[in-house]
């Protein structure tokens, strides 16, 4: 427990940090007074912090509730992502859902990274735009054509910084070097280290069955649909991500830009009236055990993602007026969609044991391999542990057209060159001695939608719903999805190779198969659509195709959360996208 003393700093005796600009202790910030607060220093945050501090004449304060992410090896090397991904550690936010009633009532772990740079900081750095049918969709869904992929694409090559493999292999016909940016932030690579046995049985799959699985040279040309080799937010055998990228030592420099680290936001404080509509004055955050209130004379911008944005909205008064009523929310502004119509991929691991031993195990069980590894990775940068074990390469698939899943209801897609399905091809399985290769089964183009809601203390964790296989058209849909999954695997390139599975699906019939499904779903990480863009003048959504929040002055959303629907694509790309596009709306307000 803490006892809240609230506490407005004006202007502090600066720190003595000389240029370190990012703040361990509130004490050291310079003010408390910014043109531009940015709650979260995460994927979307840190972006539009070094795009509006681009302007020297424009102060930015970045509130981050998590710890810094220099020297957290588990973030830098790849090859140890997976351990930021545990159900609770330092650099996690420790959720867990509420039961899903589509998952037999299983309540499961939903990770977030809770260090700077968000989830950018932990995720599994697959980079992977989404579809031209996804962005046109946005489009249409908000009436602003800024959103279509055509648009959209300059804000991709802006973030990028494409950069060869750790390994210097040929990378020709790996990917299409036309459609990639060079002068971005975020590094963006083909796998450094190789699984040749592996590898050659996919793109071997590629060739014997072109039909269904056919070779793609580039998911992220707005055409993903086939399967081709996974591009990484990897440079030089390191993550690349929003803190390393956006923040890096010249830009976090800036003397306009301040970024204040295990700074928790409960809420937006200090409504007063503009132009007819109400405008919060400050951010309130807990530091230590004291509260205090950063004010923002321009614009407060939420960056707190698909998970935390919607539940600062919530604190602060701004959602459903009876829910809010009920928690004795005082209502500032009734949006009853905040929080809700959530999307989100489910995931289904198929694991086998596989007659090789090329797999990541014969590092990640031999105590001897995995030195010498980190030896490597410690002196160049090279070796096993530059490779992000999310997989060598993806397919984008669909649904058959006349498959009876869409009699329980019509086509979810965005467009015929969107998938239904994500195929993540692992060289690596579950945690017991042997080799393995896993896929991930993903339904990428969900029917069922979810909520976040929250509780009447503001520093509790929110309610996560993200209602997987809520909807029976997902569950049946996933089942497509495994015997499409068969009929790769029966290719003669698997012939000899494949081993038992960790759960034989083949052996069940099509009830069992659901049930088996139900019960081993896990989570995609993939959530948007929580404080989702609308066209202006609609009666529901949450933001206006600029970002704005509806109906109130100075507060704009500018993170996952604003996507109306999850894109066929791991999010990390499009949530780039969106801050740079996002940034730049905030900078033409100003200029108008
Ligand atoms: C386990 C996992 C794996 C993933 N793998 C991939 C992948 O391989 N490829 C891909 O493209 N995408 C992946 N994603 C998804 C992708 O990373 C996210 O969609 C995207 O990064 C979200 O960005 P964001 O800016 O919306 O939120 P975040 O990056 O989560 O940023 C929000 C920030 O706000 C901070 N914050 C939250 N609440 C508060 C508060 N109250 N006060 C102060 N600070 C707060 C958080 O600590 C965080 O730093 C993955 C996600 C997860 C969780
Ligand atoms: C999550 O739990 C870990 C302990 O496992 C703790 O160190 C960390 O601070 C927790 N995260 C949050 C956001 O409370
Ligand atoms: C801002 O809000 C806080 C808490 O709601 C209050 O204590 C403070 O007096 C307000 N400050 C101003 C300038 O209105
Ligand atoms: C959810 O989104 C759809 C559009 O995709 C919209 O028609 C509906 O009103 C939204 N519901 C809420 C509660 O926001
Ligand atoms: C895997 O390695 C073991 C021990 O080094 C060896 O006995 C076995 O033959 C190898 N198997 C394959 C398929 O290469
Ligand atoms: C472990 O790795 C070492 C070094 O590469 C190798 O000599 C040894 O055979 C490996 N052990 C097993 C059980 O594969
Ligand atoms: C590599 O460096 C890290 C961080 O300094 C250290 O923890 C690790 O032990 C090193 N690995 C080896 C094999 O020395
Ligand atoms: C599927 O198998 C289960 C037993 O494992 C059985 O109870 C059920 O009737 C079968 N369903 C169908 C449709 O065959």
């Amino acid at each position: 427990m803490f006892s809240p003393t609230l506490t407005i700093l004006g202007v502090l005796f600066f720190g003595g940090l000389g240029l370190c600009k990012l703040y361990e202790d509130v004490a050291d910030l310079p003010s408390l007074q910014y043109d531009y607060v940015v709650v979260g220093g995460g994927t979307a945050g840190n972006v539009v912090a070094n795009r509006l501090t681009e302007n020297p004449d424009v102060s930015v304060l970045v509130l981050e509730a998590g710890p810094s992410n220099e020297g957290v090896l588990v973030s830098e090397v790849p090859f140890l992502g997976n351990d930021l991904l545990a159900p609770t550690g330092p650099y996690s936010w420790n959720y867990t859902t509420t039961p899903q009633t589509g998952l037999n009532s299983r309540a499961i772990s939903y990770a977030r990274g809770y260090l700077l740079g968000g989830c950018s900081s932990h995720n599994g750095m697959v980079y992977s735009r989404g579809a031209k049918d996804d962005f046109d969709r946005y489009a249409k869904l908000t009436g602003d054509e800024g959103w279509s992929w055509d648009q959209i694409f300059p804000y991709f090559l802006k973030t990028e910084k494409w950069t060869p493999p750790a390994d210097h292999h040929d990378t020709r016909g790996q990917f299409n070097p036309s459609i990639h940016g060079t002068a971005g932030r975020i590094s963006v690579s083909l796998s450094g280290f190789q699984w040749p046995d592996f590898q050659r049985r996919i793109i071997q799959t590629t060739e014997e069955l072109p039909h269904d699985f056919p070779f793609n040279l580039d998911m992220n040309s707005g055409q993903p649909l086939g399967v081709g080799w996974i591009q990484s937010t990897i440079g030089h055998g390191e993550r690349s991500s929003s803190a390393t990228g956006y923040l890096e030592p010249n830009f976090i420099q800036r003397p306009n830009l301040d970024v204040l680290l295990h700074a928790k936001v409960s809420k937006l404080v200090n409504v007063t009236q503009h132009q007819g509509k109400p405008r919060f004055g400050g951010v309130q955050f807990r530091y230590g055990t004291s509260l205090f209130i950063a004010e923002a004379s321009k614009e407060i911008i939420l960056s707190a993602g698909a998970i935390n944005t919607p539940q600062v909205l919530l604190n602060s008064g701004v959602g459903d007026h009876s829910t809010l009523k009920a928690l004795g929310i005082p209502t500032v502004m009734d949006l009853p969609s905040v929080g809700k119509n959530s999307s989100d991929h489910s995931v289904l691991p198929l694991t086998w044991a596989v007659n090789s031993n090329d797999t990541a195990e014969s590092i990640t069980q031999n105590a001897t391999r995995f030195n010498e590894a980190s030896e490597q990775w410690n002196t160049s940068r090279t070796g096993p542990f530059v490779f992000a074990l999310a997989g060598t390469h993806a397919g984008w698939l669909r649904l058959s057209p006349d498959s009876p899943v869409f009699d329980i209801h019509p086509d979810p897609s965005p467009g015929p060159g969107a998938p239904h399905f994500e195929f993540l091809f692992l060289p690596s399985g579950v945690n017991m001695p042997g080799h393995f290769i896993t896929l991930l089964l993903a339904l990428v183009s969900p029917v069922s939608r979810g909520s976040i809601t929250i509780s009447s203390d503001p520093f509790a964790d929110p309610l996560i719903n993200p209602a997987y296989l809520g909807s029976e058209f997902d569950a049946i849909a996933l089942r497509e999805g495994v015997k499409l999954a068969e009929k790769f695997f029966n290719a003669p390139a698997w012939h000899g190779y494949l081993g038992a599975p960790a759960i034989n699906l083949a052996a069940m019939n099509a009830t069992e198969q659901v049930a088996t499904i139900r019960a081993n779903v896990v989570s995609g990480s993939h959530m948007v659509g929580t404080a989702s863009m609308s066209p202006r003048d609609a009666t529901y959504g949450v933001v206006n195709p600029d970002l704005t929040v509806k109906g109130i002055a100075g507060l704009r959303v500018i993170d996952a959360s604003v996507l109306p629907i999850v894109p066929g694509a791991h999010t990390q790309a499009a949530t780039y996208a969106v801050a740079e596009r996002g940034a730049d709306l905030v900078k033409q307000t100003r200029a108008t």
